[in-house]
């Protein structure tokens, strides 16, 4: 039987200041040196339509934001990504590496207004038609020590107090524990270099 090649999807996720920007650059630069063919994407954003959805979510004037408008959001913007980028590069044998996607929505939307994991899960299961990621890396960082490292001004979610990226942590680690085989949690504070081979071992042979 012809079977269509299918290339990996992984998604690097975890909190602001988790070095998250500075891992994935690492990580880009060591697949471009294996010459595989790879799309590197950011969740919110990197189609046209997601980045302006992106721009809508993350400004701080917009604090009337329903928690499930946010949610839906997310979603849309993704589900954009996924037809307009993941999905054609994935079908043409590519790696595709994500920066955050559905487990960012299960770590900072769920509870809020009542939202459950299995409700986003459902939403997801929509935008991104059913190609759930091969594999989730997941920074962990203490929100003390995040928001020490976070240079820059806060956008509208980063703006949230302490308690709630308590259990945006919390809600990351439970998705590790519910999922084992597709979550990696990495500890990220640590050394750069330290960081970035953990990821490496973690994926495994690039390309393969
Ligand atoms: P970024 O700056 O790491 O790209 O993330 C944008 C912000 O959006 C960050 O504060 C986390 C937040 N976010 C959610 O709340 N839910 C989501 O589903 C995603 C993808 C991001």
């Amino acid at each position: 039987m012809h079977t269509i090649p299918q290339g990996r999807f992984i998604v690097l996720d975890g909190p602001e200041g988790s070095g998250k920007s500075t891992q994935l650059r690492l990580l880009v630069d060591a697949i471009q040196k294996q010459n595989v063919p790879f799309l590197s994407v950011r969740d919110p954003g990197s189609t046209r339509i997601g980045e302006r959805i992106r721009a809508i979510l993350l400004d701080p004037d917009h604090a009337e934001l329903s928690m499930r408008c946010e949610m839906l959001l997310y979603m849309a913007a993704r589900a954009q990504m996924m037809s307009q980028m993941i999905l054609p590069a994935l079908n043409e044998g590519k790696l595709v590496l994500c920066d955050r996607f559905v487990s960012s929505t299960l770590a900072y939307q769920s509870g809020g207004e009542g939202l459950t994991d299995d409700q986003i899960r459902a939403v997801a299961d929509v935008a991104i038609q059913h190609r759930r990621p091969d594999l989730v890396l997941l920074l962990d960082i203490a929100p003390e020590r995040s928001f020490q490292r976070l240079q820059r001004a806060k956008d509208r979610i980063e703006q949230r107090p302490l308690s709630y990226h308590a259990q945006v942590r919390e809600n990351y680690l439970k998705q590790a524990r519910q999922d084992p085989d597709h979550h990696r949690v990495i500890p990220a504070d640590r050394d750069i270099e330290t960081v970035h081979k953990e990821i490496l071992a973690a994926i495994g042979p690039i390309g393969s």
